[in-house]
């Protein structure tokens, strides 16, 4: 009776889990294994993997030759690398990390060491996500190029080109990064101290800004790190308290103007941000879902620097319902690059609280908390009459702003990059269209059916976001404030950059 009963159970569950694998599979099928373009990655020329080996005595030695090979033509002072980058979170938060990591390493004159994009450390390929199976290691490659990927940037003076950069020090066009494996093999955790120094972000003092921060950490690295070809910064996962839990670029780090204003000049300066450009395989999906959605026709080769009267609209749903509540509650400010010097709609909690006072009727008795409560929720978590009143401020203001000479178009379409219902969506783009407003693919139906591929769609949403004439973002979010920073770097003026 029992071994009955077990047996049936077992068919059930059985059965059970073939129905869902079948489900999971159905809707999300295999996702793409990208090793094409690990292949791609690994066989970058800087890869010197037939060329260069580690000798007995812990100097990379020619191959053929025996010899030490100069390996500081290519990597200047030697590598830096950070073993314990960010990972389980979305590219957003592994993208600005890397671009401070970057500069770092630029601004120690180090070759940068890039990571995978890292979802998971299970043990099994992959990991199941909105109910569709998701890779838990995708190459960087996958989503960006230029210096934080390894890649060479064609030709910067090429306007018509995605990199507008002006390089002060011509010596950093030779260094190219290289991949996390490549360094595992120049520089072994065999090596001896004679060519390879760990440092930890907990021995650090605290920094009041930025650039004391990168000052303190640049030296230190030229200093110890003198002569030796591996540096590592090891770095806590943030949650221990104390130096072991420490990281160098951390929510204490982003939450505050003091560290994010001054970096964004010294990105967009540096080939951090002068040389980057989004991967082949994101373009290609950017080119393809312009044209589908009809910002740019099918005979235009190259998408337009500009997409003229576009506005990009950044709504983050889902989530933030909650976290918008919580933001209000603790009182936080601005997260990421949205804090860069110019970007105006700053949150000042003085001010939010006077205009929220003057806004209730008779005046009297609104409690602190209500009104804070009420501008943060405006600004977060935006109902549809919210957001399109913002949208005709945003349309109002560059009307006003803009300089008659300059290319300056009226702005009348949207694009809205948003993680919330289809239903709601149309509901919005019904409410933005009586007001005058196009809106291009208004349930985002047709950016998802040509993508089908889930951890790039996002910098697909990013890259129209950066084109736009235009752009309303989110200022706690950090998929905004990496459209701003994008959208200053790729010449853009920061007054076309607006918050919630
Ligand atoms: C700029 O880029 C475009 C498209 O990639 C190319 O056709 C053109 O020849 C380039 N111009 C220069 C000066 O490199
Ligand atoms: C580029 O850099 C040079 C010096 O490195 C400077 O003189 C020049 O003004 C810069 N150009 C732009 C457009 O910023
Ligand atoms: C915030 O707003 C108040 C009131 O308008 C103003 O006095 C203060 O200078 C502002 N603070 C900042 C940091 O801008």
């Amino acid at each position: 009776m029992r071994r009955r009963l077990a047996q049936s159970l077992g068919l059930v569950l059985t059965t059970v889990l073939v129905s869902l694998t079948c489900a999971v599979l159905g809707w999300g099928g295999i996702p793409r294994s990208y090793e094409d373009i690990r292949r791609l990655e690994s066989a970058l020329p800087q890869h010197r993997w037939e060329e260069v080996r580690v000798g007995t005595n812990g100097e990379l030695v020619d191959v053929e030759t025996g010899k030490r090979f100069d390996w500081e033509e290519d990597a200047g002072a030697g590598y830096l690398r950070f073993p314990d980058h960010i990972w389980g979170h979305g590219f957003n938060n592994v993208f600005e990390e890397a671009l401070s990591a970057a500069l770092l390493a630029h601004l120690s004159d180090r070759t940068y060491v890039f990571e995978d994009y890292v979802w998971s450390h299970s043990p099994l390929p992959y990991t199941l996500y909105n109910f569709a199976l998701r890779q838990k290691r995708v190459p960087l490659n996958a989503f960006v190029s230029g210096f934080i990927a390894g890649e060479k940037v064609h030709s910067p003076s090429n306007t018509t080109d995605h990199v507008r950069a002006n390089i002060s020090n011509p010596l950093a066009f030779r260094r190219l990064s290289i991949s996390a494996h490549y360094y595992d093999y120049v520089c072994p955790s065999t090596l001896s101290v004679d060519h390879r120094l760990v440092l930890f972000a907990g021995d650090a003092p605290t920094f009041k800004d930025s650039s004391s921060q990168l000052e303190w950490w640049s030296d230190r690295i030229k200093v110890l790190g003198k002569g030796k070809r591996c540096v590592e910064i090891r770095e806590g996962d943030g949650n221990a308290p104390g130096p072991a839990g420490r990281r160098m670029f951390d929510n204490h780090f982003f939450g505050s103007r003091e560290h994010v204003a001054p970096l964004v000049p010294k990105l967009i300066e540096s080939p951090v941000l002068g040389q980057f450009s989004w991967s082949p395989l994101v373009e290609d999906a950017v080119k393809r879902t312009a044209a589908a959605i009809g910002i740019t026709s099918e005979s235009d080769d190259t998408m337009p620097h500009t997409v003229p009267g576009l506005l990009a609209v950044h709504l983050r749903r889902g989530d933030y319902s909650r976290h918008c509540a919580r933001l209000s509650l603790w009182e936080s400010n601005f997260m990421g690059f949205a804090y860069a010097d110019g970007v105006m709609d700053q949150l000042n909690i003085t001010q939010a609280l006077q205009e929220e006072r003057e806004h209730i009727e008779d005046g009297a008795t609104v409690d602190r908390r209500k009104a804070l409560e009420q501008h943060y929720m405006k600004r977060c978590l935006p109902s549809i009459p919210q957001i399109v009143q913002r949208a005709r401020e945003v349309r109002e203001y560059w009307a006003h702003m803009a300089h008659p000479s300059a290319s300056y178009t009226p702005l009348t379409r949207i694009l809205l990059l948003s993680n919330g219902w289809p239903a709601w969506l149309l509901e919005l783009s019904d409410a933005l269209e009586k007001e005058g407003w196009e809106v291009v693919d208004p349930d985002a139906g047709i950016r998802k059916g040509i993508g089908k591929m889930q951890d790039i769609d996002v910098a697909v949403d990013m890259a129209l976001a950066e084109r736009a004439e235009a752009f309303l973002g989110n200022g706690f979010s950090t998929l905004t404030g990496n459209i701003v920073v994008l959208r200053m770097a790729s010449g853009h003026e920061v007054e076309s950059n607006r918050l919630f």
